[in-house]
């Protein structure tokens, strides 16, 4: 997953500069409904923040959301040490804030990281179970301990080793922004940012889990809560600046996100370029996200094209790839008459799937070899005709 650095904040949008993640925007939640339907396995949500005026942003941005971590985690946390909550402690800039607003708003206390665990066995190196688990010889050891556990199940299996509250700095990471890729362009939308977010629920070692950030947005962001955001520009995720280009998408699950506010802003615009969609998800009947727009849209004669997979309606799953192979002929007749080809969703296989499945693709279409191909794609990164925003 791309890390969010520190220097992101500084690379804000246009005149939002002002805030940032350090001085975030008290954000209105001003809606936050579920996309996906009964019966889905996802818990997808639209979700629309308001933005102060002048704070901008383009299609391909993101926002920042800073999270909290919820009040049963916390309180487990403060169960398994011992604590109130009402201790004092100094946070990462030396402010004294109580213990429970610290495990709340400061520190990662949901999943758990490696270091944590070294950082514990610093605080008590006689500890045998720890020290199976420490240093880098046990990376893999740690990492299977940590997967599914949170900084809770670290406390409840090596009890009492911390001493004093403040040493929950040295052990836990700071709890850091979320990033979002913004799903609205503003011309359409001027007063808000809206995205597509979807909610991490899951069971492990005998407890419900939820992700801190899409948990807070599925859980405790009702319409007239206040959030703190920031935008984030992703000056390597942009439209054509050529308006007549076409552009090809490749948007699973939340993928979608970005292209919704490309097509938003082509419309608004009036670009007169084509524009492609391929998405995909489990089930048409619950997870088709912005059906109705969507297909609006390609009735309207807008969007060009509109290919789905639903991987889940029938025995073999079909994903967008197979999409893209089905379609070979004429995706490369856009491609070469200069298509701009977009991916977002996941880096770890569908990015992978899909750009195995374009050299195949234009391979084909050119008749030529996988190196010709391979060359072929590369010219289109040189020229910025390929873009990613994957995570
Ligand atoms: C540029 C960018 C754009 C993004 N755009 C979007 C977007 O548009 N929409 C969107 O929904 N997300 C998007 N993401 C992902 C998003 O930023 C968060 O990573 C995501 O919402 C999870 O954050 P969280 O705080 O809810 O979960 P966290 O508290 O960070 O927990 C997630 C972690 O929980 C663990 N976990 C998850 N499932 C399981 C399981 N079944 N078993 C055990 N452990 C598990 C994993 O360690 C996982 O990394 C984007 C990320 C980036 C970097
Ligand atoms: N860090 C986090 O905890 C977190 C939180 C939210 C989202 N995300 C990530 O955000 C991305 C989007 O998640 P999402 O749930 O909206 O959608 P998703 O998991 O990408 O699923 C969307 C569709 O893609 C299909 N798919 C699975 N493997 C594929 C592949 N190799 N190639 C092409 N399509 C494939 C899925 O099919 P099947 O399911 O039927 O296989 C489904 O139909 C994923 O990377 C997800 O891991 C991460």
């Amino acid at each position: 997953m791309t890390e969010v650095l520190e220097q992101d904040s500084k690379s804000a949008v246009g005149h939002a500069s002002k805030y940032t993640r350090n001085n975030p925007y008290y954000s209105t939640v001003t809606y936050n409904e579920l996309l996906t339907g009964e019966g889905s396995e996802k818990e997808t949500r639209h979700i629309e923040l308001s933005l102060e005026e002048g704070m901008s942003y383009t299609p391909g941005d993101a926002v920042g959301i800073l999270p909290e971590n919820r009040a049963e985690a916390v309180s487990e946390v403060l169960t398994a040490l011992g604590y109130k909550g009402d201790e004092r402690v100094l946070d990462h800039y030396k402010v004294e804030i109580s213990l429970e607003e610290a495990l709340r708003t400061r520190l990662q206390i949901g999943k758990l990281a490696r270091s944590s665990v070294n950082q514990l066995f610093k605080i008590a190196p006689d500890n045998a179970g720890l020290k199976e688990m420490a240093g880098p010889d046990n990376k893999a050891r740690a990492e299977e301990y940590c997967w599914g556990r949170e900084l809770v199940d670290l406390l409840t299996d090596f009890p009492w080793l911390i001493k004093e509250p403040q040493q929950l700095f040295q052990v836990v990471a700071r709890l850091t922004p979320r990033m979002y890729s913004i799903a609205s362009s503003q011309l359409a939308h001027p007063d808000d940012v809206q995205t597509t977010v979807r909610v991490v629920r899951y069971d492990s070692h005998g407890r419900n889990r939820q992700g801190v950030a899409s948990g807070h947005l599925g859980d405790r962001a009702g319409t007239g809560i206040t959030i703190p955001i920031f935008l984030h520009a992703n000056n390597n995720f942009r439209l054509p600046v050529d308006s007549s280009a076409p552009v090809i998408m490749i948007g699973p699950g939340t993928g979608i996100a970005p292209f919704r506010s490309f097509l938003e802003e082509r419309q608004a615009k009036g670009e007169p370029g084509d524009n492609w969609l391929f998405f995909g998800e489990q089930r048409e009947k619950m997870d088709f996200l912005y059906k109705d727009q969507l297909q609006q849209m390609h009735r309207d004669g807008f969007l060009t094209r509109l290919d789905t997979a639903f991987s889940r309606d029938q025995h073999a799953k079909i994903y967008v790839q197979d999409r893209m192979q089905e379609r070979a002929k004429e995706l490369y007749e856009w491609l070469d008459r200069g298509a701009y080809f977009y991916v977002c969703g996941d880096a770890t296989r569908m990015a992978k799937d899909v750009e195995t499945a374009l050299l195949d693709v234009i391979a084909k279409g050119s008749n030529g070899t996988l190196e010709h191909a391979a060359e072929y794609l590369a010219g289109m990164k040189k020229q910025k005709r390929y873009q990613l925003d994957v995570y």
